[in-house]
């Protein structure tokens, strides 16, 4: 029992969630995350990604249902949630949703001063984080004159100054360029393998495919499927939801079809690097004959 806690870092059971307004945000939804994952969650636009975020960090309550960190069931008390919002951090989709203070600097000295820490404690958490994005020259500029992406970053060294155990990012790839993809993606990795427990909404099946050890495919509000991506992304049900799979395996089962199995120690490529990869060492397998 407390190795199976100590296991799943955040875990919604049956969370029901309506708006005011009567819209349905979540249904039944039940999700375990486990510690350490890199986790993505796929699903329609208006399938609840964002409500399901909104409920892993506390801001929304389920009307029914419980949400839990770290095997204890959140009881929505100050303390519980001040605790919470401590060590999950989630990036909002729109920046300007999430920066409001004049410069970076202070945007990113928010989460920590609120914490109650000391001043030089302060100083050198906003200091990591802005360096672990690459923002040390723009810590001083005005919020209102960053780019759309460099927004973003600061929106990211404002949790990563929190010091969370998890980070969430609602669709964090959108609006950025590919470099500034790959470097988002780089900085995710570092801060995964210090241990971080990372989960991202999205709609790029490919990147899933090739990045995620945990795919959540969500359905007008409930879990329609959970796993590694390599078996959920290829099931009928999941692939109809999403309107497609992901293109490596696509171009693999073709390729084993016209009889060239691409099959790397029964592992199948995941990223089309991989796949190309596994092609030329077939090819220089089959020269070498
Ligand atoms: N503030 C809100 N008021 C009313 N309905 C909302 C609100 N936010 C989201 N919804 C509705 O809740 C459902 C889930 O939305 P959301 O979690 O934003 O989905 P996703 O992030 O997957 O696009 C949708 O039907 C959406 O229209
Ligand atoms: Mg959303």
């Amino acid at each position: 029992m407390a190795l199976q806690a100590a296991n799943h870092i955040l875990e919604l059971k049956d969370v029901n969630f309506r708006y005011p307004d009567g819209t349905l945000g979540l249904d039944r939804c039940s999700l375990q995350i486990r510690r350490g994952s890199r986790t993505t969650v796929l699903g329609a636009n208006g399938a609840g990604k964002t409500t399901l975020f909104l409920q892993m960090n506390g801001i929304l309550r389920p009307h029914s249902g419980t949400v839990s960190y770290g095997g204890a069931t959140l009881d929505y008390s100050r303390q519980d949630l001040h605790n919470l919002r401590s060590r999950v951090g989630l990036v909002f989709q729109n920046p300007d949703n999430q920066l409001f203070s004049a410069t970076v600097r202070e945007d990113v000295s928010f989460g920590p001063l609120n914490l109650g820490l000391d001043v030089e404690t302060i100083r050198i958490r906003v200091e990591e984080a802005l360096l672990s994005v690459g923002m040390v020259e723009c810590a001083d500029k005005p919020v209102h004159n960053l780019s759309y992406g460099q927004k973003k970053r600061a929106c990211i060294a404002g949790v990563l100054a929190m010091r969370p155990e998890v980070l969430i990012l609602d669709e964090p790839m959108a609006g950025l360029d590919i470099a500034m993809q790959s470097d988002l993606i780089q900085i995710l990795n570092r801060l995964h393998t210090d241990g971080m427990t990372i989960i991202i909404a999205t709609h790029d099946i490919d990147f899933t495919y090739g990045w995620a050890d945990e795919v959540a495919v969500l359905q007008s509000g409930t879990l329609l499927a959970h796993g590694a991506p390599t078996k959920i992304l290829l099931l009928e049900e999941v692939r109809k939801e999403l309107g497609a799979a992901p293109l490596v395996a696509e171009i693999s089962r073709a390729l084993a079809l016209t009889g060239i199995g691409v099959y790397d120690n029964d592992c199948m490529p995941r990223t089309g690097a991989g796949l190309v990869q596994a092609l030329l060492s077939q090819s220089r397998q089959e020269n070498d004959r």
